[in-house]
């Protein structure tokens, strides 16, 4: 069982079941509020508090469902018993699969990352990370040290699938984070993870689910283009696709919770479901002066 100061930070978010499942086994390092193990764009740390009103009754007894993972906020903040948790990123599944199943090399390699970070070792962590095939907790390690040192934490790609953000400069990047870490790999301990596009949630959900959709954005403005997370980004035929997928799944008995932006486009998509809006502190737009709260739009179906 964790630690009840663990459990309690969980309460306090959500309401909690009135009779668990089953327990997890013991984690000695597990930390106060176990978040994200990386830094995502778009990450919904700071939205918890708002979401977690929108959702269904009895969200505690269902499966968790999470389509487009990055960070995973939702899913660590909520730690259920049964999750499905997935997205179209391959080194970021296969991350989490490494988290879940081979912590103690991910933590090892990330040790003699931390002795060793400096901004030449970046370049060459990057270099080897993009030209070697290694073990699965080797590229963990990799992934996760260049998204603690690179700039803003962003994953970007270029036309070859190499990772080309440029070292961050932070003074004392937080590189191995063990309490996190262990934390992560007991949450994930009998969860499903999967590489794939979201489309094919329409195989692998059952009816009471409560999927949680957060794809990347429709874009408010030309200068805030949030939807580069994957290469070849994500189109308004993308979203189109996906209002699809979520009336299909509404069909078959799920229930469903989705984030967007606010606009025109994204509210006439889902004008036939319940439409709510949340204030998120969002840095779109490049003049800092100008950056403030935004609104953003969260469907449900229920
Ligand atoms: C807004 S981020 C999710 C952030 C996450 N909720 C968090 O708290 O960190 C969107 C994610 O969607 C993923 N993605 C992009 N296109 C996708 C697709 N077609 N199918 C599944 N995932 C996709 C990206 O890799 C990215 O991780």
């Amino acid at each position: 069982m964790a630690t009840s100061a663990a459990r309690s930070s969980a309460a306090e978010l959500l309401p909690q079941p009135a009779t668990r499942l089953r327990s997890r086994p013991k984690t000695p390092h597990l930390p106060k509020a176990p978040g994200p193990f990386l830094k995502w764009a778009g990450g919904k740390s700071k939205l918890l508090q708002q979401l977690v009103p929108l959702m269904p009754p009895g969200v505690e007894l269902m499966r968790h469902v999470e389509p487009f993972l990055g960070g995973g906020a939702m899913f660590f903040a909520r730690r259920p018993e049964r999750a499905y948790l997935a997205d179209v990123n391959k080194p970021l599944m296969g991350t989490y699969r490494a988290i879940r199943d081979d912590l103690t090399r991910v933590m090892e390699r990330l040790h003699v990352l931390e002795r060793n970070h400096s901004k030449e070792t970046y370049y060459q962590v990057r270099s080897r990370y993009n030209r070697s095939r290694m073990p699965r907790a080797e590229r963990a390690a990799l992934f996760i040290y260049l998204n603690k040192t690179c700039f803003n934490g962003l994953h970007r790609v270029n036309r070859k699938g190499e990772f080309n953000v440029p070292a961050g400069s932070y003074k004392n990047p937080r590189i191995l984070d063990e309490a996190t870490l262990h934390a992560a790999h007991h949450t994930l301990q009998d969860v499903e993870l999967a590489c794939q596009s979201f489309e094919t949630l329409v195989e692998q959900s059952r009816p009471g689910d409560f999927v949680y959709f957060d794809p990347p954005y429709e874009p408010v403005s030309r200068t805030a283009n949030f939807t580069s997370y994957a290469e070849g980004g994500f189109s308004q035929q993308d979203q189109t696709r996906l209002r699809d997928v979520f009336q299909a799944l509404s069909r078959r008995g799920c229930k469903l919770m989705l984030s967007n932006s606010d606009t025109p486009f994204i509210r006439a998509l889902y004008r036939d479901h319940r439409q709510h809006t949340v204030s998120a502190r969002r840095a779109i737009n490049r003049d800092a002066k100008r950056r403030g709260p935004v609104r953003e739009l969260v469907v449900t179906n229920y």
